[in-house]
């Protein structure tokens, strides 16, 4: 499953992912401090934390004018109305979020639907604002029938996308397997995986859009690994979940995508 082209290097783009973390706004605003400090003031790589949505107009004003993006954990795809307990795109654009995950496998696992992701992700990208798109298969089988997961789980995705939106789609790859297990994937499964998902890009969309969507991965990344996930591995970036609620860790590996950008 190899490429001929050679392929232009992406801008890394490394993204946090809080989860339900920290417990209080307090820490949450420590963690944003913190990081403020840690993070070099300037580098070549892109850099978001997703918070929980609740903290985002308190977080803002921490990280503007720094290089860390707004990014939130989930959305909702209506624009307004009657839909208790959820919050609108509107309403994190105007706390200044620009990003959205959606899809985490956390979610899935608690029934969010392909079609669901999608509808989600279609709206923030209407926005203007960058989804972050995450698929990954559950557990990999030696016959190999994850790619047929994770493939399904993009078509449903990228079909109806209009193609003015690719450079703001950014498909992750996260093993449901390697998240929070300490289990990260191979950086030869990571670029095997990201080359078949640019083959079902090419399939779906079309060749011009694998030029424009980012691949990142997800699972288990820290200072470590980071390193060979982005040299050997080929990912355009990572999202990260514990090693981003340690300043210092998560700082670490944006100065190893910083050097890997300059490379
Ligand atoms: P992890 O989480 O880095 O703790 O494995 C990744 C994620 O869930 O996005």
């Amino acid at each position: 499953m190899k490429t001929a082209r050679k392929e232009k290097k992406h801008i890394p783009l490394i993204i946090g992912n809080w989860k339900m973390n920290p417990a209080t706004l307090q820490k949450a605003l420590e963690l944003a401090v913190a990081l403020k400090k840690e993070i070099p003031k300037k580098g070549a790589s892109i850099i978001s934390i997703a918070v929980p949505s609740l903290y985002t107009i308190s977080i803002a004003p921490k990280v503007k004018g720094t290089r860390m993006n707004l990014c939130v954990q989930n959305v909702h795809a209506e624009e307004a109305g009657a839909h208790t307990g959820e919050i609108a795109l509107s309403m994190l654009k105007d706390a200044g979020v620009s990003q959205t995950i959606v899809g985490h496998s956390e979610r899935r696992a608690e029934g969010e639907t392909d079609a669901k992701v999608r509808d989600k992700a279609v709206a923030t990208l209407k926005k203007g604002m960058v989804a972050i798109v995450c698929i990954g298969e559950r557990a990999r089988d030696k016959e190999g029938d994850y790619f047929t997961e994770v493939e399904n789980q993009l078509r449903v995705v990228l079909k109806g996308l209009s193609p003015s939106t690719f450079a703001r789609l950014v498909i992750a790859y996260e093993p449901v397997w390697a998240i929070g297990t300490g289990k990260h994937a191979t950086p030869e499964d990571v670029q095997e995986m990201k080359l078949f998902i640019q083959k079902v890009i090419t399939d779906t969309v079309g060749r011009a859009a694998v030029s424009k969507i980012r691949i990142l991965y997800g699972g288990s990344v820290n200072k470590e690994n980071a390193q060979e996930l982005l040299e050997r591995g080929k990912a355009d970036g990572f999202l990260i979940g514990g090693s981003s609620l340690n300043a210092t860790e998560f700082a670490s590996i944006i100065k190893i995508a910083d050097t890997y950008a300059q490379s």
